[in-house]
């Protein structure tokens, strides 16, 4: 949520900022802006309301070696060019950019009007550049007037300040993600690795509560909540920059959800060691605990069912908004399994930090390599997806549910047996993303196109899949649709199935009989049914054939609908990548 980006070096820091924001626009597209620090020690400030296009070029804007961008999520204050980052101090002098949320914002920013100062915008952001600024009017320089701050300033936050009559640049990282791209003689801040991996691999992960100074070739980092000076290790990152990049695809979400077959084979490859370790501490456990968000839940969901089937091992599930409601039972034999593609989803972190606070244990699934909850977590599972661009997941999903699988194949002592499982369905994932099987979805969208209302119904392991299905369909093509567990539609929902209103039914050989029940009630209705299962059936107005998977039915169902949500976002004339309203990794609570 809000995408930062700062450059420190000597190249053109404005074409590094620019380029960085259109990477990091999955965190936000309400707006944009960025300062750059001129030669004659003031700023040049550019702010548009909107995308970043790919046409925006560098040219009439300065050439300096120092700028901070901005992409906007907006949380206080609508979408507006003077709601827009970067924020100045009433002098001009401090430029910030700022992700997260300050909470005592009206308070400070009170104090600040009776102290004389003014105010522009309506975000919150704006106290920050000026309460530096009284702290500096009162005699401290620049880096101290930035520390002191922090005592004024509560929150969760993500913030870099520059000052345009110094050389340094400041960033401070509190409960919002913040890494530092070093290559040589240079520096790179970012809310995300993406924005910087063409230029450097090597990353320092800031901390909790770090505030980071760059002094042309020097970094120093402070952390001001031990008030000491800290050392940071360099990490070496595997993510290619290539991967983060669309290459022949027109959108992301496309690519992405053809890379699943590649993403499956990492899960593959996971040590043998690292699923067993992770099995006995389940084993161990008493209470165990998946807890997520969005997607992730989702992926939580077919956990559930696979620990119960495969693992025979009960497992409790909540969405980690609603987690904080349920503990109670936490104790310190408690096992919390929180998932997250980002790594940083606040409600996710609430959960944990929650469940920490019980004495519990928590072990995370992550696609981001040093994101918050793999630091808030005990152990780790890397997912090794590779960054994941497109604001809808598909194959951070895919991937956690083959990680699940292959830990509830562990804990029934068959982890080799899942890890051949998984392998033999690569090849007919890359037949699920195939010309033919886009072609086929294809028709399906175009029937669908102008549709108001879809609802997906599946028993068992494809009762996560509906509701994945139906979450991928609205977020991205504004279709409303529906998810519900087979047998409950008839419980109330089935009052709004009409002549025609489209139901997408998911089936396997072990729940075939019932879902077909379910379906003939709809039919009897007069729905137009979608079929996607193994076995075609006379209910069927359209069919999507996908194999028998077994326990991994969630894998494979879910691609034609990724699939089904895309074509229809382009029919629709929606933006695949940047849904309305969205954005990537969700860093407020
Ligand atoms: C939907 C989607 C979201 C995320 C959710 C959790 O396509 O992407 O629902 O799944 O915001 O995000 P992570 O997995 O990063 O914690």
């Amino acid at each position: 949520m809000c995408g930062i980006i700062a450059y420190h070096g000597p190249r053109n820091a404005t074409e590094i900022i620019v380029k960085g924001l259109k990477t990091l626009e999955y965190r936000g597209y309400d707006s944009w802006g960025v300062a750059i620090k001129n030669n004659d020690k003031d700023f040049t400030i550019k702010k548009i309301v909107g995308k970043i296009t790919e046409s925006t070029d560098v040219d009439g804007m300065p050439k300096s070696n120092i700028g901070i961008g901005h992409t906007r999520w907006a949380t206080h204050g609508g979408v507006s060019e003077k709601n827009s980052h970067p924020h100045l101090s009433n002098s001009g002098k401090i430029a910030v950019v700022h992700n997260g949320i300050i909470e005592n914002y009206q308070e400070q920013r009170d104090f600040l009007i009776k102290q004389g100062f003014k105010f522009e915008s309506e975000t919150d952001t704006e106290i920050i550049p000026n309460t530096i600024e009284y702290h500096m009017n009162r005699g401290y320089d620049f880096i101290d007037a930035a520390k002191r701050s922090l005592n004024h300033i509560n929150g969760q936050f993500a913030i870099v300040v520059m000052h345009s009559q110094h050389n340094q640049i400041v960033a401070i990282r509190k409960e919002a993600p913040l890494v530092i791209g070093v290559g040589k003689k240079e520096f790179f801040i970012a809310s995300d690795i993406p924005a910087f991996l063409d230029y450097t691999k090597q990353v320092i992960f800031l901390e909790e509560n770090d505030l980071a100074i760059i002094d042309n070739e020097d970094l120093s980092i402070f952390n001001f909540k031990e008030n000491l000076v800290v050392n940071r290790k360099t990490t070496s990152i595997d993510w290619d920059a290539e991967q983060a990049k669309k290459g022949d695809f027109d959108h992301y979400l496309m690519k992405e959800i053809s890379e699943q077959a590649d993403v499956i084979s990492k899960v593959v490859s996971l040590p043998a060691k690292q699923i067993k370790d992770i099995a006995n501490e389940i084993r161990e456990a008493q209470g165990i605990f998946f807890v997520a968000c969005g997607t992730s839940a989702h992926s939580c969901m077919n956990g559930m069912y696979l620990f119960s089937k495969t693992a025979k091992t009960h497992v409790n599930f909540c969405v980690a908004s609603e987690f904080e409601y349920f503990t109670h039972f936490l104790n310190k034999k408690s096992l919390v399994i929180a998932i997250s593609q980002s790594g940083e989803t606040a409600d996710t972190l609430a959960a944990i930090r929650v469940a920490k606070e019980r004495g519990a244990k928590v072990i995370s699934i992550v696609n981001v390599m040093g994101s918050s909850i793999m630091r808030a977590s005990h152990k780790t599972i890397l997912q090794g997806a590779g960054p994941e661009i497109c604001v809808l997941s598909t194959k951070a999903y895919t991937s956690q549910i083959a990680i699940l699988s292959l830990i509830a194949h562990e804990l029934a002592g068959q982890q080799e047996e899942g890890r051949s499982k998984l392998k033999e369905l690569i090849r007919y994932i890359y037949y699920l993303t195939s010309k033919a099987m886009r072609d086929h979805i294809k028709e399906l969208s175009e029937r669908l196109r102008y549709t108001q209302h879809i609802y997906l119904i599946g028993r068992g392991l494809q009762h996560p899949t509906a509701l994945e299905a139906a979450l991928k369909i609205k977020e991205v093509s504004y279709i409303h649709a529906e998810a519900y567990a087979g047998g409950e539609l008839k419980h109330g929902t089935i009052a709004l199935i009409d002549k025609g209103t489209p139901c997408i039914v998911f089936t396997s050989d072990r729940t075939e009989k019932e879902i077909m029940s379910n379906a003939s009630e709809l039919k009897a209705r007069g729905a137009y049914i979608i079929g996607v299962g193994p076995k075609n059936n006379e209910l069927f107005d359209f069919y999507i054939k996908v194999r028998e998977a077994e326990d991994l039915n969630s894998i494979c169902q879910i691609i034609p609908m990724q699939i089904l949500a895309y074509q229809l976002a382009l029919l629709r004339g929606c933006d695949p990548d940047k849904p309305r309203n969205l954005a990537k990794s969700v860093t407020v609570k």
